[in-house]
């Protein structure tokens, strides 16, 4: 690893304010605040208002992010969205947000590959980099997920919310160096979490909640013995904030200490793509560490990335 490794320079966050506690659910469907708190460990999420849209809240989190890192957008050279509630199907949302950040030329595409979308992003954007066809990336994860839910699922609809999260990625610099990234998909399960045409949100809960935690633990594995590392060895696993107890299953079979494992998802719930740069804004910035992140989601797709934070 040298100076050529993609890195993270600067990350930021956006929630929308609207807080919408357990209690709301109880209002209208067979479900409770207690319910809802054990089986998942949310107790609240925000929710975007109707005008609202991906790109609105993905357009905040990358000026906050470009703004960090001193980055003017005319400099990026590449735009990424990871998203699965796109504004609308043409053109991309990562078009739209280009449109709307001042002075920006960069080309912009959007990737779909569900809650695992950012870290997808990750591996698109350290290739481009390390490659030398681009130096400066935008990467930017942002979900409505509330414009593809059944207010009527009680299984669905408590699980999501709303949010964006954005970093810029150059070549060497401090923040956190992305050493390796993994990818993985099982299309077999394709149908277990998915959105049919003109349809809301459709999701097979203890298939995902079972895959998630084996994949979960294979990636970990994985990273482990590539990277040469042992548990010891690593300061923070940012897990695809999910499912509490996803997490806690898999801490249990990897023996992975509580501290190591920073979460959102009792006042975020599961914000899709979102959910790791949001998580990783929440985490005091600790030089010299090794970290770990791991995803999953739709597809059923799986992702899993080691970074070194200087
Ligand atoms: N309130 C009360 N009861 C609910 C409920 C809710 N919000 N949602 C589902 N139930 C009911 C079910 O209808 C079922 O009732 P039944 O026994 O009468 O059929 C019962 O609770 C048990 O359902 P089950 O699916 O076994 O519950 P669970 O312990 O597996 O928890 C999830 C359900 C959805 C919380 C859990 O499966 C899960 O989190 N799965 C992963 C989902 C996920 O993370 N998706 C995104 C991946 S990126």
């Amino acid at each position: 690893m040298d100076s050529k490794s993609a890195t993270i320079i600067a990350s930021a966050a956006y929630l929308p304010p609207k807080r919408v506690e357990n209690s709301h659910f109880e209002t209208y469907l067979n479900t409770s605040d207690s319910w809802i708190y054990e089986r998942t460990g949310i107790k609240e999420r925000r929710w975007a208002e109707n005008d609202v849209k991906a790109s609105d809240m993905g357009l905040i989190a990358a000026k906050e992010a470009l703004k960090k890192a001193q980055i003017d957008p005319k400099e990026v050279d590449l735009i990424l969205v990871a998203t699965m509630t796109p504004d609308q199907p043409l053109p991309s949302t990562a078009a739209i947000i280009q449109s709307k950040l001042e002075g920006c030329r960069a080309p912009a595409m959007d990737i779909s590959a569900a809650c695992s979308g950012y870290l997808y992003g990750l591996s698109v954007a350290k290739a481009f980099i390390e490659s030398g066809m681009y130096a400066t990336i935008l990467l930017i994860g942002c979900e409505k997920m509330t414009q593809v839910l059944d207010p009527e699922d009680r299984s669905t609809v408590i699980l999501f919310g709303d949010g964006a999260g954005a970093s810029v990625i150059k070549k060497g610099g401090s923040g956190l160096r992305i050493d390796r990234v993994v990818l993985g998909l099982d299309g077999n399960l394709a149908g277990s979490l998915c959105i049919p045409n003109g349809k809301k949100m459709q999701m097979s809960g203890q298939e995902i909640f079972k895959t998630a935690i084996q994949k979960g633990v294979e990636i970990i594995e994985l990273l482990m013995e590539q990277e040469m590392l042992s548990m010891n060895d690593i300061r923070y696993i940012l897990f695809h904030q999910a499912n509490i107890r996803i997490m806690q299953n898999i801490q249990k079979r990897l023996l992975i200490p509580e501290e190591k494992v920073p979460t959102t998802i009792g006042y975020t719930a599961n914000t899709s793509a979102a959910s790791i740069p949001i998580l990783l804004q929440s985490i005091p910035h600790e030089k010299n560490h090794r970290y770990m992140s791991v995803a999953f989601g739709a597809g059923f797709t799986y992702a899993g990335a080691v970074f070194t934070s200087l």
